[in-house]
């Protein structure tokens, strides 16, 4: 059996000691997922060791839109420039501290980019988008190749093509 797994949230997830050391991302999963869930605002994802209901590790999902004149010139290139450009947002990834550096963030990471290719063949999607907390979270993101939007360091994006390539390997 595999150590972990990841399901979408249900009422039985236990959230309570959720613990990825950022404020905001512990009290977003313990106060607003479920809610974001019923409003079909975001899906939300959550690693747990299977059978399990504690939860170690989230990321949330949404629809967005990106700005064409927010993409760095050479990514702009060829996509219509009068458009809203569809996207698909990453809103939130973290890990429980307990369980860090064991190459979880990356597992979900990866879910999220299989599900967000799957996605991609049913409707439109031109980027993965995520909005990091910090500069830490940003750092991140850039490890992983996502680039920065033009001017907002904060904001990056992974084109849908980069998406296909790493959700296949
Ligand atoms: C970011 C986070 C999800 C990574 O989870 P993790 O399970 O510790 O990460 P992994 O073990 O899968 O490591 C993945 C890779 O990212 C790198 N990495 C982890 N945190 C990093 C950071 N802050 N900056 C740059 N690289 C980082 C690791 O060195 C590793 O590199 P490798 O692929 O070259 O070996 C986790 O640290 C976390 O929850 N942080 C707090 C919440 C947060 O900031 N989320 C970001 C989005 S809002």
């Amino acid at each position: 059996m595999p150590a972990w797994s990841i399901e979408r949230l249900g009422k039985h997830h236990e959230r309570d000691a959720f613990d990825c050391g950022k404020q905001l991302l512990d009290a977003w999963l313990k106060q607003f997922a479920g809610q974001h869930e019923k409003k079909d605002l975001a899906r939300v994802y959550v690693l747990v060791r299977p059978g399990q209901p504690r939860v170690y590790g989230y990321y949330a999902i949404s629809n967005c839109q990106i700005a064409y004149e927010s993409l760095p010139a050479q990514r702009a290139k060829g996509l219509p420039g009068r458009q809203i450009i569809p996207g698909a947002l990453l809103g939130r990834l973290a890990v429980d501290r307990s369980v860090r550096g064991q190459g979880l963030g990356d597992a979900l990471l990866f879910d999220a980019l299989k599900r967000i290719a799957a996605l991609s063949e049913e409707i439109g999607i031109q980027a993965l988008v995520v909005h990091a907390l910090d500069d830490d979270a940003a750092a991140y993101y850039r490890h992983k190749g996502f680039e920065p939007f033009a001017n907002t360091p904060r904001h990056l994006f992974l084109p849908m093509t980069i998406v296909r390539k790493l959700a296949g390997g």
